[in-house]
């Protein structure tokens, strides 16, 4: 089984995966994505958007970390992913599920979910554009407004020679509504050779488990779960057990370190606060220490409310 780490713009950075993959039971991380209009762009925005790539393109943890790429235009995309994978990215990941409406309006994301040729345009493109030994792989949604292309959009997707496909059990119009429809995925699976990774609503080993046997995936995906249970990766592989609260406080402490240290040191009463509506989730303590910070903005106030 393999446990890949889900990207979410905005919220797991580097500094993020760097906390979460030390906690063991990640195999893979994606990026935040990186928007591709119609330029290429300097080497200095891919090493934005993924610090690792002066590590090898790894976290400190030795995790690997692929670089996903959003857009309509194949040409651009391609010329991108090229560039990427030559500074290091193991593969190149593809996004077609956001529903960010600035995102879709401009053609990325999970509009292109409405144009299975589109997606094959592209994915062949990047295929080429990158050497074969390179993984393609392609995020997606079940859909835009409803599933009637699912099964198209997946053999697109195969047939322009993408490796793999992640599958955010839900359509566009579902957002992030519970539930995800795994049952969708085992119908995907059923039409194509692919290996197709599971994603959506995991909170939990017992999740996971009833994902898997649903699904029929043995790869899953985590985005939300792990934030609200840092541990949550390796206890789906049964390495560790749920972390206890000192452990996630102890990690709180870590990530402010960091974040004061880095170059979001203006964000970080935010981000933290960000943090804990998740682990709140999960966690009755980070509920009252999310009461207490809530009004602050000020980050002296909220690492003292961190380290009382
Ligand atoms: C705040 C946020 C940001 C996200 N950003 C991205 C992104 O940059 N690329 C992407 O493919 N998916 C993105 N997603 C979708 C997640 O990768 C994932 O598919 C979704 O959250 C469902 O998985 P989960 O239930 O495990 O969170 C984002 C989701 C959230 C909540």
């Amino acid at each position: 089984m393999r446990v890949i780490l889900a990207p979410m713009e905005g919220v797991v950075d580097h500094l993020m995966r760097d906390l979460l993959t030390a906690q063991g039971g990640f195999d893979l991380c994606v990026t935040e994505f990186l928007r591709v209009v119609d330029q290429l762009y300097p080497e200095r925005s891919f090493f934005k958007i993924c610090p690792e790539l002066a590590n090898g393109a790894k976290t400190p943890s030795g995790v690997p970390v692929r670089i996903q790429l959003l857009g309509q235009s194949p040409e651009w995309l391609a010329e991108n992913a090229a560039r990427a994978v030559a500074l290091g990215s193991p593969g190149i990941d593809l996004n077609f599920g956001c529903p960010a409406k600035t995102v879709n309006r401009n053609k990325g994301g999970s509009v292109l979910l409405k144009e299975p040729e589109t997606l094959y345009a592209i994915i062949r493109e990047v295929r080429q554009a990158v050497p074969a030994h390179q993984p393609v792989t392609a995020k997606i949604r079940l859909g835009y407004d409803d599933t009637s292309l699912m099964l198209e959009n997946a053999r697109a997707i195969e047939a322009a020679g993408a490796t793999e496909l992640a599958v955010h059990a839900r359509t566009k119009r579902d957002g992030y509504r519970p539930p995800a429809y795994w049952e969708q995925i085992a119908l995907i699976r059923s039409e194509i050779g692919l290996n197709v990774i599971a994603n959506g609503e995991i909170w939990s080993s017992d999740d996971a488990k009833r994902c898997q046997a649903v699904s029929g995936s043995t790869d899953l995906m985590i985005g939300r779960g792990a934030l609200a249970c840092p541990s949550l990766a390796a206890a789906i592989k049964g390495l560790a057990p749920k972390a206890p609260w000192e452990a996630v406080q102890a990690l709180l402490k870590r990530y402010s370190q960091f974040e004061i240290r880095g170059d979001k040191g203006l964000y970080y009463p935010n981000r933290l606060k960000q943090w804990l509506q998740f682990l709140r989730l999960q966690y009755p303590e980070a509920e009252a220490l999310f009461q207490k910070v809530r009004t602050l903005s000020d980050k002296e106030a909220m690492l003292e409310s961190i380290n009382p």
